[in-house]
């Protein structure tokens, strides 16, 4: 395991990372029940209220997951989460995986979020790799992730039944030798 149990505070240009407070409930029961990011996370239920209540209110205690609210710096409000979870004892990695709602979507705060999270999780742990999946109808995850770094790793072919069609789910990795070559980039240690 990986101890995760501090959760930081995070500021980029765009947004903050912070952990969790009770008030951020309401603005995550909105990006979670929102169409499209039910349609890209896979989900095909909402989600009970008091189960919702109960998890973010719980999400600082885990020691072995980060999970951090997604604040816009351009109104102060929440949008939505990124998460670092699942670890891999054999890969010596963790996954990655991140949504927002729709107030805060194609601004540019995706981007950061991911590269801020990525960069503390190198910088902090000895992790070797992140991983995540992402489904073939989104590109635009897909173009985010990549600009991040991650690369295509493996196809998990008809991962996903949606509206009678089977989905590929795309498996994206990002190594620490990567990460450094783009963190470290322009540096000296490079
Ligand atoms: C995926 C998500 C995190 C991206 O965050 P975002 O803030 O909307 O994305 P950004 O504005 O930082 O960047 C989007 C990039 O994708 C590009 N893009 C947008 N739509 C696109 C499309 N249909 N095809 C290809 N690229 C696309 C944008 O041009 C931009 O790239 P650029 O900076 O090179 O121009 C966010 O949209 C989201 O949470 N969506 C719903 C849930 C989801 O998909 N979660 C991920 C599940 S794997």
């Amino acid at each position: 395991m990986i101890n995760l149990k501090y959760k930081p505070t995070i500021e980029g240009n765009k947004v903050i990372l912070r952990p969790f407070e009770s008030q951020d409930i309401d603005f995550m029961v909105e990006a979670l029940e929102d169409k499209e990011v039910m349609k890209f996370t896979g989900s095909s239920a909402f989600f009970d209220k008091e189960f919702l209540i109960n998890w973010y209110n719980t999400r600082n205690e885990q020691v072995d997951r980060l999970d951090l609210a997604i604040i816009d710096k351009a109104n102060n409000t929440v949008v939505g989460e990124v998460v670092i979870n699942e670890y891999d004892e054999i890969k010596h990695s963790m996954n990655f995986r991140i949504l927002i709602g729709p107030g805060g979507r194609n601004r540019g705060l995706g981007t950061e979020a991911t590269i801020l999270v990525c960069d503390y999780i190198f910088l902090n742990t000895d992790l070797k790799e992140l991983t995540l999946g992402v489904y073939a109808f989104n590109p635009r995850a897909q173009r985010v992730y990549e600009k991040a770094g991650f690369i295509l790793d493996s196809i998990d072919k008809a991962d996903l039944e949606y509206e009678g069609e089977m989905i590929d789910a795309l498996n994206m990795v990002l190594t620490r030798k990567r990460w450094e070559e783009i963190y470290y980039k322009g540096d000296t240690l490079n």
